[in-house]
């Protein structure tokens, strides 16, 4: 197709685990559309153009390939492309602020700001913005003032569309959403630009699923999405450290209580913990926001859902030492996963990082397994690499250790031969399963002593 032959021309800045994944889908369910992904980091962006991309999720290359060069580009030229586009959706990291004001707990919205004045400066035409990214609620409103202080007579209508799409699953939630939400203001420009949105989408969602709401409600709606969610998994993981004393099973309990229509049954499995980089910093900014607001009892509603996932995270190292006799130096573990969540490369928040560090402290000999996020580990690790091995085959990571730590849901751990890895092993061999993935009782057959979570013990000896 012909520039002239693009019915709209959009632009996303932000070439990351959403900017890419959800411009390559609505590329490629709307080859009528120009889409354009601009980033400042150039490594990203030569990933972007090859096969080898810069992230790992299920079927996103597939859907990569099918647009681009078609009607899907990847640069990290901005200014051209903002002049050119019509809608510009940003989709820039926010992360929890490390400094000032709000540090540890509001976003730092220096990248989102410095996307406001590059699109301002370059901008010759009247523009909508999409914030993508996940901001404190009246971000859009604080957005509009920074683009509408311009002297060249030019509108920008600012619409919130966030993201609700999680790691692994990606490309089928893109595709297949419970829902898409696009806020704006309730004004006729404000409607019309929110009705422009809805028809990007609506070229492969049914409508009943595309929401509309007020710009506030928008923003702030995806901030409870995340803390509802963390909260049921903090909630299970609370729950899961009852049952380990009273000999219930968490799953039992879980299926019981998720027959409950009310409660439903997903999100109810235990773990040690929920990572990435979006519900803690999701969380904490709610928090931040409640504060601010002096809504205090709130605000600690919220925070102790954080504290209850790193409860869940220190008792899951408390329960290894403990077992294996009260110390860990000098003993081999191995863990198995280093990625937040299965089917993604991603380590941010990793349950994982907080594990191994605490490991490192007391002295272990850590070895990280990871089908996917090997590189990623090493980077986060990079002041223990001396002292850290990695090794992507679990057999090779497994062999003469003590324990077995699963501190991700990869499939592939659940079908690995385990009398082969236990004939490896140090003995007595312990496996400590953070993820309720293996089949406990034939492990206790093998010869392991099991460790799940919310679960009784299966212990060969008299439990230490
Ligand atoms: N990762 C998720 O699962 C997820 C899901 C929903 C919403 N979100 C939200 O979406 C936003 C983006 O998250 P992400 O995980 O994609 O982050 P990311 O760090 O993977 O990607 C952000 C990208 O923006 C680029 N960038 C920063 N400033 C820029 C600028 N001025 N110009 C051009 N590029 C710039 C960075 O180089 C980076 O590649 C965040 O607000 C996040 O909370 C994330």
């Amino acid at each position: 197709m012909t520039e002239e032959k693009f019915t709209k021309k959009i632009l996303c800045i932000g070439a990351g685990y959403v900017g890419g994944p959800t411009m390559a889908m609505i590329a490629a369910k709307c080859p009528q559309y120009k889409i354009t992904v601009v980033d400042i980091d150039e490594n990203k962006i030569a990933a972007w153009q090859s096969d080898e991309l810069p992230i790992y999720e299920p079927g996103l290359l597939d859907v990569v390939k099918q647009a681009r060069g078609r009607n899907l580009f990847f640069t990290t030229e901005l200014e051209k492309n903002i002049k050119e586009s019509e809608i510009i959706f940003v989709s820039v990291n926010t992360p929890t602020k490390t400094f000032g004001e709000g540090a540890g707990k509001s976003a730092d919205l220096q990248y989102w700001e410095k996307c406001a004045r590059d699109i301002r400066g370059a901008s010759e035409s009247d523009k909508i913005i999409v914030e993508k990214s996940t901001l404190p609620v009246k971000t859009a409103i604080a957005m509009e003032r920074i683009l509408s202080a311009n002297d060249k007579g030019l509108h920008f209508e600012v619409v919130s569309n966030p993201e609700f799409l999680a790691e692994g699953t990606a490309i089928r939630d893109l595709e297949n959403p419970d829902r898409v939400l696009i806020g704006s203001k309730e004004t006729d420009s404000g409607l019309n630009a929110r009705e422009e949105i809805v028809e990007i989408f609506a070229n492969w969602i049914p409508r009943d699923r595309l929401i509309t709401s007020n710009l506030m409600s928008a923003e702030l709606s995806k901030l409870v999405a995340n803390s509802f969610l963390a909260q049921r998994i903090s909630s299970i993981n609370s729950i899961s450290a009852l049952c380990e004393i009273v000999d219930a099973d968490v799953n039992e309990v879980a299926n019981a209580i998720g027959k409950d229509s009310r409660i439903g049954n997903r999100f109810l499995n235990a773990s040690v913990g929920f990572g990435g980089s979006c519900f803690k910093k999701d969380i904490l900014n709610l928090v931040y926001l409640c504060e601010t607001f002096g809504l205090f009892e709130v605000a600690a509603y919220w925070e102790s859902v954080v504290k209850m996932n790193e409860y869940q995270e220190t008792r899951f190292v408390k329960i290894i030492t403990k077992a294996l006799f009260n110390t860990v130096t000098n003993k081999r573990i191995a863990l198995f996963g280093f990625a937040f969540k299965a089917n993604t490369s991603d380590t941010r928040e990793s349950p994982a990082f907080y594990i191994t560090k605490k490991l490192m402290e007391e002295k272990a000999n850590v070895v990280i397994s990871d089908p996917k996020a090997i590189d990623n580990a090493k980077k986060d690790l990079k002041y223990y690499n001396d002292d850290i091995e990695y090794e992507e085959d679990p057999y090779k990571a497994a062999d003469k250790s003590h324990a077995i730590a699963v501190l991700t849901e990869w499939d592939l751990y659940k079908n690995l031969d385990y009398e082969k890895i236990y004939g490896k092993m140090e003995k007595p061999a312990f496996i400590f399963d953070g993820r309720n993935i293996l089949d406990h009782k034939k492990l206790f057959e093998i010869g392991f002593n099991v460790y799940p979570l919310g679960k009784p013990h299966l212990i060969h000896f008299k439990d230490v």
